[in-house]
Order: structure tokens, then sequence, then C-alpha cells
């Protein structure tokens, strides 16, 4: 039985040096999983990129594609955008897609794919007048952004605990949207 396709989309946030943590739990979902990581985040796993390879079975994502290159990835049936660096968040509320990993939600969302995202930042960051502001634009585009108390909420300054990023709230709520199975 063909699978239902979901892009994980991680950003440099510290959750995706352990984004096969997320991959993993994607799979065992059920879902035919394909992971595309922004060009910061692709630095980190540059050694180790066809670890990631072998276990979602397709090539890992992070740049645009040239115009004479086809699409390297199968067409996806929901988009999950986790973790999300304050960064992405603020681009991505702008309008600015400079990376695949928001062009492909950004356009996805108004193309009636679901595209959910979950944030992984400080209570620092999050105080910046253009997170709530980005946040409230990407949910009026349709972006289920997930925080308190459904999804991630932002920790105090020097005290995140990357490993225990509750990857399984993220995936619940996609199942909830999109059955992994056709
Ligand atoms: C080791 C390290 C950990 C970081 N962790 C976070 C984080 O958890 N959340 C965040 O918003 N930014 C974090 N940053 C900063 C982002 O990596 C930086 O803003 C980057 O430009 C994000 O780009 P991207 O959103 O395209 O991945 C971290 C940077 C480094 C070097």
């Amino acid at each position: 039985m063909t699978k239902r396709v979901l892009y994980l989309i991680a950003c440099a946030a510290g959750p995706t040096q352990f984004v096969d943590e997320g991959v993993r739990q994607a799979v065992a979902r059920g879902w035919d999983t394909c992971l595309v990581l922004t060009p910061s985040a692709a630095r980190w796993w540059e050694p180790r990129m066809d670890e990631l390879e072998k276990l979602t079975g397709h090539r890992v994502r992070s740049q645009y594609k040239l115009p004479s290159e086809s699409d390297a990835l199968p067409k996806a049936d929901a988009m999950l955008v986790a973790p999300m660096t304050c960064t992405t968040l603020n681009k991505w509320g702008a309008g600015i897609s400079d990376t695949l990993a928001i062009g492909l939600p950004s356009e996805a969302v108004h193309m009636g794919v679901p595209v959910l995202a979950m944030p992984y930042f400080n209570q620092a960051q999050a105080a910046q007048p253009a997170v709530a502001r980005s946040i409230a634009d990407l949910r009026a585009q349709g972006v289920l952004y997930l925080d308190d108390p459904e999804g991630y909420r932002a920790h105090p300054p020097k005290n995140g605990h990357p490993r225990a990023y509750p990857w399984h709230h993220a995936l619940h709520a996609v199942g909830a949207i999109v059955s992994p199975a056709p």
C-alpha cells in the first residue's frame, strides 16, 4: 500500500541535532518521510547526511533546485516545520522565502496542503515584537502553529532541553489532520 508523504522541515535550532529521532517517529507512524533542512541546519548534519538519507529513503534537500533539475522528492500530503527557529518564523511571516525550507510550506499552505509548524526558541528570542506578529501572520494564512499547550512553549534562556523536544506532539497534530495511510 502506498503511504502518504510528509515533509519534515527542520531549521538550525537545538533539536535538529537529533532530527533523526523526529524522522524515526514519523516513519514509525507510517509516513513516507522526506526531510528538508535549512542551509544552516544542513551544515550541522553535513558529515552524517547519508544516515538521514538512509532513514528516509530520499535525498535530503536543503537548497532550491536548478532550473534544469527535476523535483527530487514526491509531492507532499502534509508539511511539518519542526523545529522552527525564530529566524525562519520571522522571515516566513515577512514573506521572505530565501530558503527551500520556507519556500515549500509558504506556497503549499495556499495550495491546500496542510502545513503545521512547531517552534523551538527561548523566551528572550520570543520577546521580540516581530515574533507575535509573525505567529499571527502565519495563523492568518492557515498554518497550524503549535505552541502551548499542544505544542512547544518557549523556554528560559540557557535552559533548553533539545533532546526532549516533543516530536510526538507535532506528529500527533499532523495525524489528526491527515492519516499517513490513504
Ligand atoms: C548551536 C546553535 C543552536 C541554536 N539554537 C537555536 C534555537 O534553538 N532556536 C533558534 O531560534 N535559533 C537557534 N540558533 C540560531 C539559528 O541557528 C540562527 O538564527 C540561524 O540563522 C537560523 O537559520 P534557519 O532558520 O534558516 O535555520 C542556534 C544557533 C546555534 C549555532
